[in-house]
């Protein structure tokens, strides 16, 4: 038998540390890392998330020390990453009465990646409560923070948050709460939130404010130490971290329209960008004065140029402008190329090349995904026809919305 990790009487940990150099997202874990996992020993026992896939076996081993897999009533998962759901198959099948309690847009992931189609699945909505007999979970869906399917658990008698991966320290500790860490963390917690947390602190402002209504006494996360000491101090650097402080940021616009339908994209990312009191510029090239759109790019901190097409290529005097911009010093600059188009959008495209040809950092859905994991981020922006329908605005809105972080970092 294992040395049992309580946090409270009936609650235990039974995740796993992993000392090994681990590889995660492009880094190293110098410090390794834990995957933690929870049971909730109530009437109608309850795990909140699993391990990593390759600990899976083990991890149901450890689970089986304090409890029957079949008296497992509920399964939360918090995120389907397959370094906190990876050890569901292996769990689900030794805890075949369970219920599987997650997000809607969990249950078809967790489907494939586990092969769970026959399983029964509770999904939850933002402030749905579960009675698991003594005590209640609240959950509270966290979408992109830090994929699309996230949420959090909330123990309303014990006080107790279950993040996931918010609030998390990549350090294979084996002293399990902070007030027992042998050195400040403080460090810690802070790099796993600039390596993982920082690109998403849009969505960690609107979960500071879902916070102010809880009474959090403890946080047990997936990762590293659970904290239940000081924990208004780490939901404070949180709220510090996140907040934006370098203001007075200039973008500009440049297009050319055919029928109005790219025009009306450089509208709704002027909006997007101004809802973040960010200043933007918007010239239809076709109608306004060259030099002075030169000087609006040199002066911006971000550019986006866009094009209707037409004839597969872009419209108007567009190329004489990109052309300027190759030869000029736009180092640092954000770029972004967007359009409007009936059928295969190929000056979106020749944009796109004319940009990566200067020295702007140019946007490109392949570099949003390995930077930041983010899928509903995309560039170019592409818009087929008018983007006046609900899917289009917000597509457009996402891409704007991840420049505006980008340029309000404050690290
Ligand atoms: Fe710890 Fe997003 O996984």
């Amino acid at each position: 038998m294992n040395r049992e990790i309580k946090l409270t009487e009936d609650i235990y940990w039974v995740g796993k540390i992993d000392n090994r150099e681990v590889p995660f997202h492009r880094l190293i874990l110098a410090k390794g890392t834990t995957y933690n996992a929870y049971l909730l020993k109530t009437e109608k026992p309850t795990v909140i998330d699993t391990v990593d896939i390759e600990f899976g076996r083990e991890f149901v081993e450890y689970l089986s020390e304090l409890i029957d897999p079949q008296e497992i009533q509920y399964i939360v998962v918090n995120h389907t990453e397959p370094d906190h759901s990876g050890g569901l198959a292996a769990l689900a099948s030794r805890a075949t009465n369970a219920t599987i309690v997650c997000t809607e847009i969990a249950v078809p992931e967790l489907q494939e990646m586990y092969k769970l189609h026959h399983r029964n699945f509770l999904v939850v909505k933002d402030g749905d409560t579960l009675d698991i007999g003594g005590k209640t979970l609240k959950f509270k869906e966290t979408p992109y923070l830090h994929t699309e399917e996230t949420m959090i658990t909330y123990c309303i008698e014990d006080k107790i948050l279950f993040p996931c991966d918010i609030f998390s320290t990549h350090v294979a500790n084996y002293e399990f709460f902070n007030d027992e860490a042998n050195e400040d963390i403080t460090e810690d917690f802070i790099g796993y939130y600039n390596a993982i947390i920082h690109p998403h602190r849009r969505y960690v402002r609107t979960l500071m404010e879902a916070l102010k209504g809880l009474d959090v006494q403890m946080i047990a996360p997936s990762h590293g130490y659970i904290l239940r000491q000081d924990v208004q101090k780490y939901i404070d650097l949180y709220a510090e971290m996140s907040r934006d402080t370098t203001l007075g940021k200039k973008v500009t616009i440049v297009y050319t329209t055919i029928k109005n339908n790219t025009k009306k994209i450089a509208n709704i990312i002027k909006e997007t960008f101004e809802a973040d009191n960010i200043e933007v510029t918007v010239f239809n090239a076709d109608k306004s004065d060259r030099a002075e759109i030169l000087e609006s790019i040199q002066e911006a901190d971000a550019v986006f140029i866009g094009s209707s097409t037409k004839y597969a290529d872009m419209i108007g005097n567009l190329e004489e402008i990109l052309k300027e911009m190759k030869e000029m010093n736009l180092e640092g600059k954000i770029a972004a190329a967007f359009g409007s188009y009936g059928w295969s959008g190929e000056a979106i495209e020749v944009v796109q090349d004319y940009l990566n040809e200067t020295n702007m950092n140019v946007q490109s859905t392949s570099n949003v995904i390995k930077s930041t994991g983010m899928t509903h981020v995309e560039f170019p922006i592409r818009v087929r026809f008018s983007p006046k329908d609900e899917e289009k605005t917000e597509r457009i809105k996402h891409a704007t919305t991840f420049v505006t972080d980008l340029l309000l970092s404050s690290i």
